[in-house]
Protein backbone atom coordinates (compact mmCIF):
# COMPACT_ATOMS: atom_id res chain seq x y z
CA UNK A 1 0.00 0.00 0.00
CA UNK A 2 1.15 3.21 -1.15
CA UNK A 3 1.30 5.54 2.07
CA UNK A 4 -0.02 8.98 1.27
CA UNK A 5 3.37 11.46 1.56
CA UNK A 6 1.73 14.42 3.31
CA UNK A 7 1.32 12.78 6.80
CA UNK A 8 4.43 10.63 7.24
CA UNK A 9 7.81 11.74 8.15
CA UNK A 10 11.50 11.51 6.47
CA UNK A 11 12.00 7.91 8.25
CA UNK A 12 8.83 6.40 7.09
CA UNK A 13 9.17 7.45 3.44
CA UNK A 14 12.33 6.08 3.14
CA UNK A 15 11.06 2.95 4.97
CA UNK A 16 8.36 2.56 2.08
CA UNK A 17 10.65 3.24 -0.87
CA UNK A 18 13.08 0.91 0.46
CA UNK A 19 10.14 -1.89 0.63
CA UNK A 20 9.30 -1.60 -3.08
CA UNK A 21 10.76 -4.36 -4.65
CA UNK A 22 11.38 -5.07 -8.63
CA UNK A 23 11.10 -8.43 -8.67
CA UNK A 24 14.31 -9.26 -7.33
CA UNK A 25 16.46 -7.32 -10.31
CA UNK A 26 18.83 -4.78 -9.56
CA UNK A 27 20.28 -1.77 -11.24
CA UNK A 28 23.64 -3.96 -12.32
CA UNK A 29 20.67 -6.66 -14.03
CA UNK A 30 19.04 -4.27 -16.08
CA UNK A 31 22.07 -2.50 -17.01
CA UNK A 32 23.39 -5.94 -18.43
CA UNK A 33 19.98 -6.94 -19.93
CA UNK A 34 20.19 -2.83 -21.46
CA UNK A 35 23.53 -3.67 -23.30
CA UNK A 36 22.83 -7.16 -24.59
CA UNK A 37 20.04 -5.71 -25.57
CA UNK A 38 21.65 -3.09 -27.81
CA UNK A 39 24.15 -5.58 -28.77
CA UNK A 40 21.54 -7.90 -30.22
CA UNK A 41 19.82 -5.20 -32.07
CA UNK A 42 23.09 -4.49 -33.83
CA UNK A 43 24.68 -7.29 -33.98
CA UNK A 44 22.38 -10.62 -33.49
CA UNK A 45 23.63 -11.35 -30.64
CA UNK A 46 25.75 -10.73 -27.93
CA UNK A 47 29.50 -12.02 -26.74
CA UNK A 48 30.39 -11.18 -23.46
CA UNK A 49 33.94 -9.40 -24.42
CA UNK A 50 31.17 -6.72 -25.54
CA UNK A 51 29.55 -6.81 -22.45
CA UNK A 52 32.44 -6.28 -20.56
CA UNK A 53 33.61 -3.55 -23.03
CA UNK A 54 30.71 -1.16 -23.24
CA UNK A 55 29.93 -1.74 -19.20
CA UNK A 56 33.06 -1.31 -18.19
CA UNK A 57 33.22 -4.15 -16.29
CA UNK A 58 35.82 -7.08 -15.62
CA UNK A 59 35.23 -10.29 -17.42
CA UNK A 60 34.67 -12.22 -14.35
CA UNK A 61 32.38 -9.89 -13.27
CA UNK A 62 30.43 -10.39 -17.08
CA UNK A 63 31.08 -14.61 -16.30
CA UNK A 64 28.88 -14.11 -12.91
CA UNK A 65 26.65 -11.48 -14.05
CA UNK A 66 25.83 -13.94 -17.05
CA UNK A 67 25.14 -17.19 -14.86
CA UNK A 68 23.18 -14.91 -12.89
CA UNK A 69 20.90 -13.69 -15.73
CA UNK A 70 20.97 -16.87 -17.14
CA UNK A 71 19.80 -18.49 -14.13
CA UNK A 72 16.93 -16.34 -13.14
CA UNK A 73 15.47 -16.91 -17.06
CA UNK A 74 16.18 -13.23 -18.53
CA UNK A 75 18.91 -14.44 -21.28
CA UNK A 76 19.84 -17.53 -23.31
CA UNK A 77 23.59 -18.62 -23.07
CA UNK A 78 24.77 -21.18 -25.14
CA UNK A 79 29.12 -20.55 -24.76
CA UNK A 80 29.80 -20.75 -28.70
CA UNK A 81 26.82 -19.01 -29.92
CA UNK A 82 26.62 -16.10 -27.48
CA UNK A 83 24.35 -14.42 -25.38
CA UNK A 84 20.51 -13.51 -26.56
CA UNK A 85 17.54 -12.60 -24.64
CA UNK A 86 14.66 -14.59 -23.47
CA UNK A 87 11.15 -12.90 -23.97
CA UNK A 88 11.06 -11.86 -20.23
CA UNK A 89 15.01 -10.72 -20.68
CA UNK A 90 13.55 -8.80 -23.71
CA UNK A 91 10.34 -6.94 -21.98
CA UNK A 92 12.71 -5.78 -19.63
CA UNK A 93 15.88 -4.53 -21.76
CA UNK A 94 12.82 -2.87 -24.02
CA UNK A 95 11.31 -1.33 -21.17
CA UNK A 96 14.94 0.58 -20.04
CA UNK A 97 15.64 1.48 -23.05
CA UNK A 98 12.56 3.34 -23.60
CA UNK A 99 12.86 4.90 -20.02
CA UNK A 100 17.06 6.03 -21.09
CA UNK A 101 15.23 7.75 -24.20
CA UNK A 102 12.28 9.64 -22.25
CA UNK A 103 14.81 10.91 -19.90
CA UNK A 104 17.41 12.04 -22.57
CA UNK A 105 14.72 13.57 -24.35
CA UNK A 106 13.37 15.70 -21.11
CA UNK A 107 17.31 16.32 -20.06
CA UNK A 108 18.32 17.76 -23.36
CA UNK A 109 15.81 20.14 -23.82
CA UNK A 110 16.09 22.06 -20.61
CA UNK A 111 19.58 22.66 -21.00
CA UNK A 112 21.45 19.31 -20.14
CA UNK A 113 24.43 18.85 -21.81
CA UNK A 114 24.15 15.62 -23.62
CA UNK A 115 27.10 13.45 -21.68
CA UNK A 116 25.39 14.48 -18.36
CA UNK A 117 22.14 13.83 -19.42
CA UNK A 118 22.97 10.63 -20.64
CA UNK A 119 24.88 9.43 -17.34
CA UNK A 120 22.04 10.86 -15.25
CA UNK A 121 19.51 8.82 -17.19
CA UNK A 122 21.90 5.93 -17.09
CA UNK A 123 21.30 5.91 -13.14
CA UNK A 124 17.71 7.26 -12.89
CA UNK A 125 15.78 4.98 -15.70
CA UNK A 126 15.51 2.08 -12.59
CA UNK A 127 13.62 3.74 -10.23
CA UNK A 128 10.77 5.94 -12.57
CA UNK A 129 7.31 4.34 -11.59
CA UNK A 130 5.16 3.80 -14.59
CA UNK A 131 3.04 6.41 -14.07
CA UNK A 132 5.70 8.94 -13.36
CA UNK A 133 7.21 7.94 -17.12
CA UNK A 134 4.06 8.43 -18.48
CA UNK A 135 3.74 12.18 -17.37
CA UNK A 136 7.06 12.77 -18.07
CA UNK A 137 6.28 11.51 -21.65
CA UNK A 138 2.76 14.16 -21.39
CA UNK A 139 5.54 16.98 -20.26
CA UNK A 140 7.65 16.31 -23.16
CA UNK A 141 4.96 16.20 -25.89
CA UNK A 142 3.85 19.88 -24.41
CA UNK A 143 7.35 21.01 -24.21
CA UNK A 144 7.53 19.89 -27.60
CA UNK A 145 4.52 21.43 -28.91
CA UNK A 146 5.32 25.15 -27.00
CA UNK A 147 8.68 24.85 -29.15
CA UNK A 148 7.24 24.78 -32.44
CA UNK A 149 4.60 27.50 -31.66
CA UNK A 150 7.62 29.26 -30.38
CA UNK A 151 9.81 29.22 -32.85
CA UNK A 152 6.86 29.88 -35.38
CA UNK A 153 6.64 33.09 -33.33
CA UNK A 154 10.72 33.68 -34.44
CA UNK A 155 9.76 33.12 -37.51
CA UNK A 156 6.86 35.30 -38.09
CA UNK A 157 8.95 38.60 -36.06
CA UNK A 158 12.21 37.89 -38.60
CO1 LIG B 1 21.41 2.16 -15.74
Amino acid sequence: MVPSCGKLGRLELIRHANSVKRMGRTDRMEDYLEVIYELVQQKGYAVSADISRYLGVSSPSVTKMVKRLSESGYINYEKYRGISLTKEGLAVAGDISQRHGVLTEFLEPIGVNKDIANTDAEGIEHHLNRDTLKKLEEFIRIMKKNRKVDMSKNQHTS
